[in-house]
């Protein structure tokens, strides 16, 4: 009983990055075909384990009873078990295949090309069509078919958000590709699934579904230069020359419409309206985002940022004056 009680309390739940929760018509083609094998594995098993059970309960030995005769070769069931497994990979291999070929093809119809960069240890997204550039939360209309083009900056990665998609690879020197249309609007959870390093871990991506006119209003904000929020001056100010000056921020980063144009980090044009940092490892707050800055080998091992020794003021201001930059 308590087993059983174990057992199912894993079936309870909100299962963010399970495959088995589909929200995405090439997750569902997947997962229609999983589900297909499933339950013809589940019918071979009962028939197996059926025969089984029978056999070791008619043929079991008894006492008195006279030893069984050997016999040698019975064509009628070799060829039944030659056959049976030969129809039972027809079922497997077909539907696999047409899935497959479904999945594998170019998206029919319109799409939105959405390039997709693997950096260690960030995921780079490039709109073409609407001049957007950002980091690690990708962005895409409900309803609409994405058109990911996968490659990567360094070493292989491997794009996968368990609920919309299957993984794919990012290989340097080639361009892969995966497409899905997302159902609903949400915030599903992913992560590089390609060990690419010591903070392969902490390569964790979102893709934020919204409703076309939200994603349409977010894309055209996405689209300008940076424009920095009033409120909090005087932090700001000191930030944006830490930033600019001796944090030396500029030379891995670009913020549009100023004249940092680093590219070996995240583009910042728009940082304080992402929801975290880091790939995903801390909430975006200014308390987080000050942490981040300063020391940004102790929230993520390994991280290629650089430490660049700024005070606690320092870093509280030019946390300010990155989450001025919605
Ligand atoms: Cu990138 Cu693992």
């Amino acid at each position: 009983m308590l087993s059983l009680v174990v057992l199912t309390a894993a079936c309870g739940g909100d299962f963010p990055q399970s495959s088995l929760r589909p929200q995405s018509d090439v997750a569902r083609s997947i997962d229609d075909l999983f589900r297909g094998i499933f339950w013809l594995a589940v019918g071979v098993f009962v028939v197996v384990e059926g025969a089984l059970l029978v056999a070791i309960v008619r043929f079991r030995e008894r006492p008195g009873a006279e030893r069984p005769k050997p016999v040698h070769g019975n064509t009628a069931l070799e060829v039944a078990w030659t056959i049976v497994p030969a129809v039972i990979l027809i079922f497997i291999g077909v539907p696999t295949m047409l899935t497959l070929w479904r999945i594998d093809r170019p998206p029919q119809g319109e799409a939105l090309r959405v390039e997709v960069v693997g950096h260690q240890w960030w995921w780079e997204f490039n709109y073409p069509d609407l001049g957007v550039t950002t980091a690690n939360e990708l962005h895409v209309p409900v309803g609409h078919t994405v058109d990911l083009r996968l490659r990567s900056d360094d070493v292989v990665h491997s794009f996968w958000v368990p609920r919309l998609a299957g993984k794919r690879d990012l290989v340097p020197g080639r361009e892969n590709q995966l497409w899905f249309t997302v159902d609903s609007a949400g915030v599903y959870p992913g992560q590089c699934a390609e060990f690419c390093g010591i903070a392969h871990a902490l390569m964790r991506v979102r893709v934020i579904a919204e409703e076309p006119d939200v994603f349409e209003r977010w894309a055209e904000l996405q689209s300008h230069d940076a424009v920095e929020e009033p409120g909090g001056e005087a932090l700001v100010e000191t930030g944006r020359s830490i930033f600019f000056g001796a944090g030396g921020c500029i030379s891995c980063h670009t913020i549009r419409g100023t004249p940092a144009a680093g590219v070996l980090g995240p583009d910042l044009t728009h940082v304080g309206s992402r929801s975290t940092i880091g790939a995903g490892v801390l909430r975006n707050t200014p308390t987080n985002m000050a942490s981040w800055v300063k020391e940004p080998h102790k929230v993520k091992k390994g991280n290629l940022m650089l430490d660049m020794g700024l005070s606690d003021e320092q870093a509280r201001d030019v946390a300010a004056y990155l989450g001025s930059l919605k």
